[in-house]
């Protein structure tokens, strides 16, 4: 990546809580980003909309992520933070990209299958649509480059496709195909109760992650409650010559490469190296090591969120200028393209 032309955008939804996954996924690898590019995180309440949102718990989801970017490294000077809903051009962009996506391709999103469950002529249309509005969020900034966890990588594909097309059917070099940044020991953080599923924030079980707002006691019981086998931690037999986990390993195991690469990421060191330190060990020692990494990590993270919490004025006035400087960038775009579109000015 070079320095000037790239652009990167990312976001969370505000939707229950802001969990290890969203942690160690994503918001951790921007704070890194954000020295040397370009950065524009946004807080998707448009997309938390899709699923049915009390709009009191919006409203304060919306301000609890954006203090867990601030918490988490994130300086709102440098980067760019708002709140979609307060910039229009998303919206209005997504309808156009509306009309450039296929249905065929939307009718392939696993995501939307998953979220709809049995119940598909229920989900709102919104839902359906969503991954558009995703391609609109990316493509209003020009963004190039988008760090997100292994999850969002289908929907990434689809923003490509969909600026590729808008770019040939109008016979335009307009939008950058935008790419994923995925990489890390923590691309994908398994639920704490079950190694086959993603750790998320709809899971009815609030064991099965760790909350970015959990005090140091619940992550120490999450911890000590999450699954494992009955053997001791896998060693360097379970990985390949490249140094990754074989995949037979991590089929019979996932729950400990879970909270390997959990304590890999939180430590800053590769999967690899991790494997090799706990080889051997007990689990219950394991996890007494991995909760004390967590609290040290993610305690001054908590109590920084808490402090901003108690000024939402502060973190609403914050937003605002965030999307003042998001608009001037978005709104441009959005012109030119309602030009190659054929709208009238
Ligand atoms: P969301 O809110 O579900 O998740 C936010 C970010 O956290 C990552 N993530 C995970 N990473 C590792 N392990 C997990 N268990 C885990 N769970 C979630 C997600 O990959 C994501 O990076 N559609 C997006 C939000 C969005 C967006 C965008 C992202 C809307 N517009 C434009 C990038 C660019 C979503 O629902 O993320």
């Amino acid at each position: 990546m070079t320095r000037k032309s790239n652009r990167i955008f990312s976001g969370v939804q505000p939707t229950n809580n802001l969990h290890l996954g969203n942690y160690l996924g994503a918001v951790r690898n921007w704070v890194r980003m954000q020295k040397d590019y370009e950065c524009i995180f946004c807080v998707v309440d448009l997309h938390a909309i899709t699923l049915w949102q009390e709009p009191a718990a919006l409203r304060q989801n919306t301000r609890e992520v954006a203090a867990a970017y601030i918490a988490s490294g994130i300086d709102p000077d440098a980067s760019i933070i708002f709140a979609q809903s307060q910039v229009s051009a998303h919206a209005q962009l997504a309808w156009i990209l509306n009309c450039v996506a296929r249905l065929g391709w939307l009718n392939r999103m696993t995501q939307f299958k998953e979220k709809a469950g049995k119940n598909r002529e229920n989900a709102s249309v919104g839902l359906y649509a969503y991954p558009v509005l995703m391609a609109a969020d990316i493509l209003a900034y020009k963004g190039t480059h988008v760090p997100v966890g292994e999850d969002q990588k289908q929907h990434l594909e689809l923003a490509r496709d969909i600026a590729q097309k808008f770019n040939h059917d109008y016979k335009v070099d307009f939008f950058p195909l935008p790419e994923p940044v995925i990489g890390g020991p923590a691309t994908r953080v398994m639920s704490l109760r079950d190694g086959a599923k993603k750790m998320s924030k709809s899971d009815e079980s609030d064991y099965s992650r760790i909350n970015m707002t959990d005090d140091a006691d619940t992550i120490a019981l999450k911890f000590r409650k999450a699954k494992t086998d009955p053997n001791a931690l896998p060693g360097p037999e379970s990985l390949d010559e490249r140094g990754e986990v074989k995949d037979e390993a991590l089929a019979a195991r996932p729950e400990a490469f879970n909270l390997l690469s959990i304590h890999a990421a939180l430590s800053d060191a590769s999967l690899s190296e991790t494997v090799n330190r706990f080889a051997g060990m007990e689990f219950s020692r394991f996890k007494g090591e991995l909760t004390d990494l967590a609290v040290a990590k993610l305690g001054p993270i908590n109590s920084e969120m808490k402090r901003l919490l108690s000024h939402p004025d502060e973190i609403d006035a914050l937003l605002r200028k965030g999307a003042q400087r998001a608009q001037t960038i978005a709104l441009p775009v959005l012109r030119q393209v309602e030009e190659i579109v054929g709208f009238l000015h």
